[in-house]
């Protein structure tokens, strides 16, 4: 069956038949979808509570996404065990005045109730709206912008970078001031969820945030993300940020487990038991969020690494930097770890190729990498020696060499790579070894705060400041929690950073502490 007609699959036995004929006939063999009767629901709770959700945006469509979940911390989530038939609608107008598309999915307790649906023959560069129904209750509404076409004259694009979202450890104030902004598009960096059991509150714990706990132990089976995902899908401005924007999503280790590499987790489990966990979490991510079929998970493996072009602007290269990584080096201690040089690999073989393929080809103005962890070399003990976060590119020494050796050789032009996991800001330059004197960056590399992980933060420690110093590379340090939101056009690339003075407390002040530029050709980092 081609992926066409397994879409189509996924709507009811009568409007196949209605829509194919005959031709129908091939899908009787898939299991279940249409042989078992659709449940006639009624709900006494909001089915939507977890909100909707639109992503992978494209010249001619995107993904609208929600899950039924009207009891989401209750064992079957307050659904039968049945698959519900779930109308959806996309308009033209915020008012749904003009439906341009309109059809019927299953959300099948198989993936949790949830609906992907991955809407096409829309126009390129205009926003949209979508919701949803089932059992008689309405959605709420959410907007989606389709992108300039591949190759397209694109003058300008504005998108906002966001991660780093542990539930307890702060509000999501910065995801309020996120939708109100109403970006093109967000890319999400990873560390959606975090896997740790909750830690009770205590005398010390910030009122706002004494019920913003995780339930206790760390969590291992798909019920225990789906309800984690769930905790963090029932905030308020996360769900205004989801229904602003499209989203387009990696995950970094924490929806999985802390710093996991390939087969390897952190406790040293044999690798045959990780692939249940793996497995366990890749489907409550694919199932919580707006991803193609393409990434639908087989088993423990899941296609994340993707490209989308935004006109003849951007080519946002999507990696994924944990799934096929070797071990990190010294037993993922970065204390005296002199073994930079061992790991193989980092994306992978195949990952790799792909992505330098791309580079070369690329006719884009900027070129990005959208991913997980730090690619500069920075040396993180001040002091005499040289101390690198092992968990990141500068701990894989080899494939970091590689990358930027091609990015220079083939002149791949206007590269910035987009990060986050250290909850801080930095922005930089990429130097191949930003130790050699004289060296010329190959790139620009923007990491992006935390949402809410680290608590308040605070603008830099005399720490900062002594590796700042340390680093020429290195330009920008801030420690509060926001977003980075970027202005992109041919002529210049703008990031501003926004932060607030506090996500321990409600309505948290929103400023931009820099705006950080770089123009075409230079791969410098200009600090406004
Ligand atoms: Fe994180």
């Amino acid at each position: 069956m081609n992926q066409r007609s397994y879409d189509r699959a996924l709507h009811t036995r009568r409007h196949l038949i209605r829509r194919f004929g005959v031709a129908a006939g091939v899908f009787v063999a898939a299991p279940l979808l249409f042989r078992e009767a659709l449940a006639q629901v009624s709900f006494s709770d909001d089915p939507f509570q977890l909100g909707v959700a639109s992503g992978e945006a494209a010249g001619d469509g995107f993904v609208i996404w929600t899950r039924l979940a009207p009891k989401p911390f209750e064992i079957g989530f307050g659904l039968p065990s049945q698959p519900v038939e779930v109308e959806w609608e996309v308009a033209s107008d915020e008012g749904f005045r003009t439906i341009v598309r309109a059809d019927k999915a299953i959300a099948n307790p198989m993936m949790a109730h949830s609906v992907h649906v991955e809407v096409d023959g829309l126009s390129p560069a205009r926003p949209y709206w979508y919701r949803f129904r089932a059992g008689g209750v309405q959605s709420p509404v959410g907007r989606a912008k389709t992108s300039p076409l591949a190759g397209a004259p694109t003058p300008r694009a504005r998108f906002a970078v966001v991660g780093c979202q542990h539930y307890e450890s702060g509000l999501y104030t910065a995801y309020r001031h996120l939708a109100a902004a109403e970006p093109d598009f967000v890319f999400c960096y990873g560390d959606y969820i975090y896997e740790n059991g909750g830690t009770p509150a205590s005398a010390t714990t910030p009122p706002a945030l004494a019920n913003r706990r995780h339930l206790p132990g760390e969590i291992f089976s798909v019920d225990d993300y789906r309800r984690r995902y769930a905790q963090y899908k029932s905030d308020p401005d996360l769900k205004a940020a989801h229904a602003a924007a499209a989203w387009y999503p990696v995950w970094d280790d924490h929806e999985t487990d802390n710093n996991w590499a390939s087969e390897w987790d952190e406790k040293g489990t044999p690798p045959e038991l990780f692939r249940f966990r793996k497995q366990a979490a890749f489907q409550a991510y694919y199932e919580h969020m707006p991803l193609r079929r393409s990434s639908l998970p087989n088993g423990a493996s899941l296609q994340l690494y993707r490209r989308a072009p935004i006109g003849d602007l951007i080519d946002l290269n999507l990696l994924d930097t944990r799934q096929y990584r070797s071990n990190q080096p010294c037993n993922d201690q970065s204390a005296g770890c002199a073994d930079l040089n061992s790991a193989p690999h980092f994306l992978g073989d195949v990952q790799e190729a792909w992505l330098k393929q791309g580079l070369s080809a690329s006719k884009a103005r900027w070129n990005v990498l959208a991913q997980q962890v730090v690619m500069m070399d920075l040396d993180r003990d001040p002091g005499e020696g040289y101390r690198a976060n092992v968990d990141s590119w500068a701990g894989y020494r080899a494939p970091r060499g590689r990358v930027l050796q091609h990015i220079a050789d083939a002149r791949v032009a206007n590269v910035v790579v987009l990060t986050g996991d250290e909850h801080v800001n930095y922005a930089g330059e990429v130097h191949l070894d930003s130790r050699k004197s004289g060296s010329n960056p190959v790139a620009v590399e923007f990491t992006s705060t935390s949402i809410s992980s680290g608590g308040d933060g605070q603008d830099q420690t005399t720490n900062d400041q002594a590796v700042l110093s340390a680093n020429a590379a290195l330009k920008f340090v801030n420690r509060q929690r926001g977003f980075m939101l970027c202005n992109v056009g041919k002529d210049g690339w703008e990031t501003s950073v926004r932060v607030l003075d506090k996500v321990s407390e409600p309505n948290g002040k929103l400023s931009t502490r820099a705006t950080l530029s770089v123009a075409p050709g230079s791969n410098r980092v200009t600090i406004g």
